[in-house]
């Protein structure tokens, strides 16, 4: 028996209006071609700007040995903030922090963004699992492109550090420590998979996410960066290296954190929860784990790893295709579309084709291969989609949302496709990506290493 889930068109339509075709050429854009040769190249260059920053620490140091009576109750009233953030903190250890998740569809990249205050200001960031530095396009900025809100201000931040080359952090942080033989600012570049880069000094800074403030955050402040980030002002990186924002909270959010994908067409908001969040874990829903695999390359460490077992498509099991089972796949909230190696793709394909059949076939679009004329229709059958993982005791099942099944190009439903994408080459590594993941409670659960599962659709409101 095959399950299907019943789809009407007119949900459909009410999706396209928000995907819209130009966010389409958006999306192959921003997709992050699936490959592992994402890189931290955290090189050591004397910066120009070097000496203002020095001013601005030994401004910092400054303060606390002459201060007037008034800079004495702007003090207790910081320190009264901060002993707030610390309490804050202390709950949120215990509850954990939620805040609004989005799409990223206003801001022209499919991936989803949360805002957070930097220093004061507001920053809006794209949530990506794959990779590591978190990072911000900061003024004076040699080449930055374009964003929604102003840049990042470091100068008009008194919390802001620059991180001096000859310091430890830059030393761990650094690959190369020879490099860094000058006391010149700490300078980093992250390149990406799709070309995409950032490049700048790394600093420290408050970070507030929801009523959690993480002091002495250490993040990337670009000064050249380019690529696929829509107008979001940077990007939040939710990676497993010691740069990660989970590894640099791991001591009070204790390296877990969550989230839930809402589809864009839902209205609905879904959140990112920081630490343990009883209520969004444990309360809504079943949690099954599957187990975090460690790759062996180094360079690949600080992925998220799942052990793909098995697809069924409309409960039918691939069997034919289960020689590339049993392999590590990524799990990305920075790539869109889930790709899958060639023979699986072919064997997914084949089997939805074999049970979503008689509907008029059109062109494909960009990565989407397999694309039907819908128009006409009332109601079309679709057949589920759910991937297996690995668990501790037994397999675990990811039930894939219907909102993530099929993509709509055209408005009027005359194009809408299978929204998975094959692998050029047997031998790369499949990704499971964010379209895939919505209307779940996704968690991440790095000191168990494992990684849970939730049906939940994304009702999250502030
Ligand atoms: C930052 O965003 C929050 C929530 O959207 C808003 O309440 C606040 O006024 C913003 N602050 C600034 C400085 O824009
Ligand atoms: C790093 O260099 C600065 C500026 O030259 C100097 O003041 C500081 O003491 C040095 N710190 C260390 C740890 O060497
Ligand atoms: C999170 O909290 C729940 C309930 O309080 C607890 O059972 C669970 O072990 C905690 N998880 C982690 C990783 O701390
Ligand atoms: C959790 O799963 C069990 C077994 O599948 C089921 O009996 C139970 O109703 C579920 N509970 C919730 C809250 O979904
Ligand atoms: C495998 O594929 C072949 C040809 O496509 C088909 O005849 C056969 O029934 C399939 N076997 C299984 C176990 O699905
Ligand atoms: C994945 O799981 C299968 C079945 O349990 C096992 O045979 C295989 O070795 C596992 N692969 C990895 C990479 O751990």
């Amino acid at each position: 028996m095959a399950e299907a889930v019943i789809v009407s068109l007119v949900g459909i339509y009410l999706m396209v209006l928000a995907n819209g075709v130009h966010c389409f050429e958006e999306m192959t854009f921003t997709l992050k071609v699936p490959n592992l040769q994402r890189k931290q190249n955290l090189g050591c260059h004397p910066p120009e700007a070097r000496r203002v920053k020095a001013a601005i620490i030994l401004e910092m140091k400054e303060r606390g040995h002459c201060s007037s009576v008034s800079e004495k109750r702007s003090q207790r009233l910081e320190q009264l903030a901060q002993d707030e953030h610390h309490v804050r903190t202390i709950q949120s250890r215990i509850q954990g922090e939620e805040i609004p998740i989005r799409s990223g569809m206003k801001l022209e990249t499919m991936n989803y963004v949360v805002s957070v205050g930097l220093g004061g200001q507001n920053v809006s960031m794209i949530v990506d699992t794959g990779s590591d530095l978190t990072w911000v396009q900061c003024q004076p900025c040699d080449s930055c492109y374009d964003q929604q809100g102003p840049l990042f201000q470091p100068l008009s931040s008194p919390s802001y550090k620059s991180i001096l080359c000859n310091s430890t952090t830059c030393r761990t942080l650094n690959p190369s420590p020879g490099a860094c033989a000058s006391a010149a600012n700490c300078d980093y570049v992250v390149n990406y998979g799709d070309g995409s880069y950032t490049s700048g000094e790394l600093g420290v800074e408050q970070l507030s996410v929801g009523g959690v403030w993480i002091t002495d955050f250490v993040f990337g402040c670009g000064r050249n960066n380019k690529g696929l980030f829509g107008l979001a002002s940077g990007l939040m990186g939710l990676g497993r290296s010691h740069l990660s924002i989970v590894s640099q909270t791991s001591s009070t959010l204790g390296g877990l954190f969550s989230y839930c994908l809402p589809s864009p067409d839902s209205g609905l908001s879904g959140s990112l929860v920081m630490g343990n969040d009883s209520y969004a874990l444990f309360n809504n829903n079943n949690v099954s784990y599957a187990t975090m695999l460690s790759h062996p390359d180094p360079h690949l460490s600080s992925f998220y790893i799942l052990n793909l077992t098995a697809i069924t498509v409309g409960g039918v099991p691939l069997l034919n295709a289960s020689s590339s089972f049993g392999k590590g796949t990524l799990i990305d909230s920075g790539t869109v579309i889930t790709r899958l190696p060639p023979s699986m793709y072919r064997a997914v394909r084949a089997e939805f084709l074999r049970q979503f059949s008689g509907y008029p076939w059109v062109a494909r679009f960009s990565i989407l291969d397999t694309c039907f004329n819908l128009r006409g229709y009332k109601e079309v059958n679709v057949p589920t989609i759910r991937f297996y993982f690995e668990g501790e005791d037994e397999e675990v099942s990811m039930n894939v949302d219907v909102s993530g099944i099929l993509y709509v190009v055209k408005e009027d439903a005359s194009q809408v496709c299978l929204a998975l994408s094959s692998l050029s080459d047997e031998y790369e590594t499949p990704i499971l990506g964010n379209y895939q993941q919505r209307n779940q409670r996704v968690i991440y659960d790095t000191n168990n290493n494992r990684l849970g599962f939730a049906a939940n659709p994304c009702t999250f409101t502030t």
